[in-house]
């Protein structure tokens, strides 16, 4: 794709990698970006960012947990700034949790946000650029979406089927000259990865060093970008030695956390017995 002069929407464009992203297509030539995510005080900054690096910006507030709010927005979009040629799915949200002690709700949370909210989006734009026969769209999975680690596996499902989504959009929109791409980054300092704990060994990458790779893979149209040294070593042991790579895993995972895990596991086998108070002809009995 030749990124200039062309309009792009980026969700989770308020922090890290998303506005990351925004400032280095700015930084390639772009003519617009259009700026989502739900703090519209903080994408109204990196909208400001930009327009001092003389390219139009305009933030628009949302929260992609809501599908109304979603076509009410993009609608929005389309009539105030015209057709988007490059969407990029960033907006995510990850807990980091041992699956004995997962909660629902952020679960649901992860599946409105990572996955839903990312087809609310794709589904209205995939429509028009299929329509207009042009355009570009980049899902942002993870390493977490190639290989499945201890204390993360509701966050890896929802990436994992990033993956999938992507493979099936990029055969399906080709015929309609509509590029789609998977950009999977490994662990990157920004607020998402401040709330994890890490697994030792993992060295974390830059946010700018992802944006970076994911211009590269838009002008080189590359399926699928895996970012940083160890993600491919990483997948390239899951591939020709996943008996080597499991083992590797289970021992650099944050292991407080997974004895927490056991614990409860513990706990539920024997819970402790409990004061019960029982109604008894006008008395309690205890
Ligand atoms: N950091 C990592 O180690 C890492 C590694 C691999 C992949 N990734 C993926 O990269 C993407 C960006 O992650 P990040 O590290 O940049 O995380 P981050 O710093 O926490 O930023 C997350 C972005 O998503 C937006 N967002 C979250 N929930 C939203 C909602 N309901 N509606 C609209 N926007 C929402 C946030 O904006 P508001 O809070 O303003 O809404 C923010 O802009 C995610 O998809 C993540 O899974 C991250």
């Amino acid at each position: 794709m030749n990124i200039e002069g062309k309009v792009a929407l980026v969700t989770g464009a308020s922090r890290g990698i998303g506005r990351a992203i925004s400032y280095q297509l700015a930084q390639s030539g772009i003519r617009r970006i259009i700026l989502v995510a739900r703090n519209f005080a903080l994408l109204s900054e990196v909208a400001a960012d930009i327009r001092e690096m003389g390219v139009e910006a305009v933030a628009l507030p949302v929260d992609l947990t809501r599908p109304r709010e979603v076509s009410g927005v993009i609608a929005k979009a389309w009539r105030d700034y015209g057709d988007i040629d490059l969407l990029v799915n960033c907006a995510g949200v990850a807990y980091q949790v041992p699956f004995l002690r997962s909660h629902r709700s952020q679960v649901q949370t992860e599946i409105a946000t990572n996955l839903t909210g990312m087809y609310a989006v794709t589904s209205l734009i995939a429509r028009r650029m299929a329509a207009r026969r042009s355009g570009t769209i980049v899902n942002v999975s993870s390493l977490m979406g190639k290989i499945a680690a201890p204390t993360m596996a509701t966050y890896s499902a929802t990436k994992f089927a990033i993956v999938g989504f992507t493979r099936a959009l990029r055969m399906e929109l080709a015929p309609h000259n509509v590029n789609v791409m998977t950009l999977l980054p490994s662990l990157t300092d920004t607020d998402m990865a401040k709330d994890l704990q890490k697994f030792r060994g993992v060295i974390p990458v830059s946010a700018e060093a992802v944006a970076r790779a994911c211009v590269r893979g838009l002008e080189n149209n590359t399926a699928e970008v895996l970012v940083g040294w160890q993600s491919h070593l990483a997948v390239w042991c899951d591939r020709f030695s996943p008996w080597l790579l499991e083992p590797i895993l289970k021992l650099t995972a944050p292991s407080r956390l997974l004895r927490v895990g056991t614990a409860s596991l513990q706990e539920n086998r024997h819970p402790p017995k409990r004061k019960v108070k029982i109604w008894h002809e006008g008395e309690f009995q205890v």
